[in-house]
């Protein structure tokens, strides 16, 4: 950002729309897309000097490229973190997050309601090499105090939580995590940025799967680790750079011009969400609605603390089975059958036989994912629309 405009009291979102854009001399408005893997030098002793950290300048698209600068400069002035660094997913994020701050021999206490992939990291991968791990019921902040041990150095978890929408205490978890010098790891992704910063509320590191709405159109996958500096920079950086799970320039760009339009996208969707979980209570089909921003969700209070809105995905049940749960989503017209979320098109998905899947009959028990579970990730659809195809499909199967 020019220094004029650096002075002025900005907010938030004017701040990263213009902070972080490398214009090249033709000084283009919407920036320019770097797709090149290396840079050239304009002499021998340049490229010695930029190796040796003497002078500034690119080296080599696996650990730097202007489209990653720009894009780690805005998301670092939207999330209030002092530096981030890009993955090709958000496996890869939730990954690198958790394995740069292990090692053999330390312990991890994770909540039991995250992405299945992210379970599968706990549970399957890092075992194997010397780490630990403890699943506690994550809205039990008694299990978090409980699972500490000597060896304890991550505490890791989502909130509201995939699918079931629960919402956990940053705050209480992260003073806990402080008292006993545990990391927090938040994965934001459902909350969405801007609608919940972590940070603020005492979260060491936050990532995101910037697959969904920070990208926002379903385009790119992508990953982000937002942190201190003085790790992000001299400890994941060189685990990155020399284990090359880069992010291409491509998508960098594609979800930089994505962060232009979130604050408007995921207000309108949060708002379409809203919307939605209330007329869904009102259809005889659908027995149980699950949406964080409404008074009869358990965790209301922690909701109205610490996100604005409800989120942009309803979790609901309908009357019936797996068989009635199918007939309704095969009914569905606007709203599309898929395990993504955060996209423009309206979302939904059946957990038990997709993203949880893995989970044996007793952890789905214990999560309340049933059968008939679905999880609608709003879209950006006049929202009478989506109402109009929901209740199409659920006249169809009562
Ligand atoms: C909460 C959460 N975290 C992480 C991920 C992984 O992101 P990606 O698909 O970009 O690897 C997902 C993907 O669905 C997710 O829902």
């Amino acid at each position: 950002m020019d220094k004029k405009l650096k002075e002025r009291n900005l907010s938030i979102q004017t701040k990263f729309i213009h902070d972080g854009s490398l214009r090249s001399p033709n000084n283009e408005t919407s920036e320019a897309i770097y797709l090149t893997s290396g840079y050239v030098y304009s002499s021998a002793e340049e490229a010695e000097a930029r190796f040796n950290g003497e002078i500034d300048g690119y080296i080599y698209s696996r650990y730097s490229n202007p489209n990653l600068s720009m894009l780690q400069t805005k998301l670092c002035e939207m999330e209030g973190a002092q530096a981030a660094r890009l993955t090709a997913s958000g496996m890869a994020a939730v990954f690198w997050s958790l394995f740069t701050n292990v090692q053999a021999g330390d312990h991890i206490v994770a909540a039991d309601a995250i992405f299945g992939s992210c379970l599968s990291i706990l549970k399957d991968i890092l075992p194997n090499y010397g780490i630990e791990v403890t699943i506690v019921r994550a809205t039990n902040i008694e299990a978090w105090k409980q699972a500490i041990k000597k060896n304890t150095k991550v505490f890791f978890f989502e909130t509201p939580t995939n699918p079931m929408l629960e919402i956990l205490d940053i705050e209480t978890i992260s003073n806990i995590a402080k008292e006993n010098e545990i990391k927090v790891i938040i994965d934001n992704v459902f909350a969405t940025p801007l609608r919940q910063r972590p940070l603020e509320l005492g979260a060491d590191i936050v990532i995101y799967s910037a697959t969904k709405h920070i990208d926002g159109q379903g385009r790119c996958l992508g990953g982000v680790i937002l942190g201190e500096a003085e790790f992000i920079e001299n400890k994941l950086h060189d685990y990155l750079k020399h284990t090359g799970p880069a992010l291409s320039p491509f998508n960098a760009w594609v979800m930089m011009k994505g962060l232009e339009t979130l604050s408007v996208r995921t207000d309108r969707q949060i708002e379409n969400a809203n919307l939605i979980a209330e007329y869904l209570k009102t259809l005889s089909g659908v027995s149980q609605v699950i949406y964080p921003g409404h008074n009869d969700h358990p965790q209301f209070e922690i909701t109205q603390k610490q996100m604005i809105g409800g989120g942009p995905l309803v979790t609901f049940k309908i009357n019936g089975g797996k068989e009635a749960a199918f007939n309704f989503l095969n009914k569905l017209e606007i709203v599309k059958i898929s395990n993504n979320l955060g996209d423009a098109k309206s979302l939904i998905t059946h957990p038990s036989t997709t993203t949880h899947r893995s989970l044996t009959s007793d952890e789905k028990a214990v999560l309340g994912i049933t059968d008939n579970t679905l999880r609608l990730s709003v879209g950006l659809e006049e929202v009478s629309d989506i109402i109009d195809d929901l209740n199409f499909a659920i006249s169809v199967v009562k």
